[in-house]
């Protein structure tokens, strides 16, 4: 079965912490669900495909402007939440690379949720298929590791104590970074058959605190919540012990301390913004 890896993670680990802290996901990632919707400007005629859908928050912000759609998610438990959430679209579990998606839809739009298949350029050659001609595709998705201090700063802490070392995401790999490289992604959707495809930096902060807070706690949250986190808490916490956890947390903190912008946790969310067209 492919995308075997990313289907369990995402039934798992990655659900129950998405789930369970949307609102902060959804604060922290505000700027990028607005970027996606500005570039397909929804309206009452349209129908939305979203892929990777999670939690269903781009079709509950387009449902504002009349849209309606559908969401895919490989994930049982995000497609659960997606659709107590926005009851007037519809939510299926399918995998995107491989499953019939339905449609024609009049747009795919995607929040993070396109970088994690095995077959870019089948995974996308099955969503144009769902897509009408002359639709559109709008999407986001992460630049590098290096221009993303979210990805390493504080989850290293924890890393670093977990004998061998996992070496948190890589560049190009099925993953948050799997669509790093500009190139990359010009070469799978020209491969899978869209056109006018472009791709432009767009960064924005991704803000842990909105709430009034430093933020510390929120991304603290937020990374005991993901891979990082899970894994140390599996592996290290058993080993240590609760207070010695503790003061790891602790450790965890005081980085996220040290590196405030203006008072709070922020980080510049570097990321490309994709544009493209189904010709048909
Ligand atoms: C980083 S989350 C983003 C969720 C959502 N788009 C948001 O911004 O709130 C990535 C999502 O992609 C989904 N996903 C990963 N691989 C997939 C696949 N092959 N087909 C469909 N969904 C997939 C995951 O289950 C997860 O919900």
């Amino acid at each position: 079965m492919a995308n075997e890896q990313m289907r369990d993670y995402w039934a798992s680990i990655g659900a129950e912490g998405w789930v369970r802290h949307k609102h902060i996901f959804d604060s922290e990632l505000a700027p990028f669900a607005a970027a996606v919707l500005e570039n397909v400007r929804p309206g009452p005629r349209d129908r939305l495909l979203d892929i990777g859908c999670g939690t269903g928050t781009l079709l509950h912000l387009a449902a504002e402007s009349g849209a309606s759609g559908q969401g895919v998610d490989i994930s049982p438990a995000m497609i659960e939440a997606a659709t107590s959430l926005v009851p007037s679209a519809t939510f299926v579990v399918a995998d995107a690379q491989t499953d019939p998606l339905g449609g024609p839809f009049s747009a795919m739009i995607s929040r993070f949720g396109v970088m994690f298949f095995e077959d870019p350029v089948a995974a996308f050659a099955n969503i144009r298929r769902a897509v009408e001609a002359d639709g559109r595709l709008a999407f986001v998705c992460w630049r590098g590791l290096d221009e993303n201090p979210m990805f390493s700063l504080g989850t290293s802490v924890l890393l670093d104590r977990i004998d061998p070392r996992p070496p948190g995401p890589v560049d190009g790999a099925p993953g948050p970074l799997g669509f790093a490289d500009p190139d990359r992604i010009r070469s799978v959707l020209t491969g899978s058959g869209w056109a006018d495809v472009s791709v432009e930096p767009f960064d924005a902060m991704c803000d842990y605190g909105r709430d009034g807070t430093d933020g510390v706690e929120n991304r603290l949250t937020m990374i005991l919540g993901t891979s990082a986190g899970s894994m140390a808490s599996a592996n290290v916490r058993p080993q240590i012990g609760e207070e010695a956890w503790a003061a790891l947390l602790d450790d965890v903190r005081a980085e996220l301390r040290a590196n405030l912008v203006d008072g709070r946790v922020q980080f510049n969310g570097a990321t490309w913004l994709v544009t493209a067209r189904n010709p048909g």
